[in-house]
């Protein structure tokens, strides 16, 4: 089973940034301990801070991976070519985040991701991440 997580930008700095939101864990630790986890899935990782690569890659995986685990971060929140791009592939994709965002701004209550996603996990820290690839597996 091949899934793809696609992190957003300013995730990079997990870690490192507003650690009272999204925790002190760098992302590359985390995502090393979900994939000794988790050894039967084909388990990848890409992030990117530029919206346009972000597309290419969902596009790029899109149509033969098994599931692709997406937090667009700031881009969930404006971005009508990422939620397209969600739109135009086959392969499942289910949005995350770290945080619970219908707690925080307003802003960050609107999505262009949730409504072509299978689902959406948030508020469960890095946790939301597992739990959508958990999802999958089942
Ligand atoms: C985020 C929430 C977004 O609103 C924010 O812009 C992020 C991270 C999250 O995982 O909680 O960068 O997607």
């Amino acid at each position: 089973m091949k899934i793809i997580i696609i992190n957003g930008p300013n995730l990079n700095l997990l870690g490192k940034r507003e650690q009272n939101i999204y925790g002190d864990l760098p992302f590359e630790e985390f995502f090393s301990t979900l994939q000794n986890k988790y050894p039967s899935v084909e388990l990848s990782h890409f992030q990117s801070n530029i919206e346009g690569e972000l597309i290419d890659k969902i596009q790029e995986v899109g149509f033969s991976y098994d599931g692709i685990i997406l937090n667009a971060a700031a881009y969930s929140h404006t971005s009508v070519g990422i939620g397209d791009a969600v739109k135009a592939i086959e392969s499942p994709v289910i949005e995350v985040h770290i945080s619970n965002t219908f707690a925080r701004e307003e802003f960050r209550h609107q999505s262009y991701i949730s409504p072509v996603a299978k689902g959406v996990i948030l508020g469960f820290g890095l946790h939301s991440y597992e739990l959508a690839l958990q999802s999958f597996v089942d």
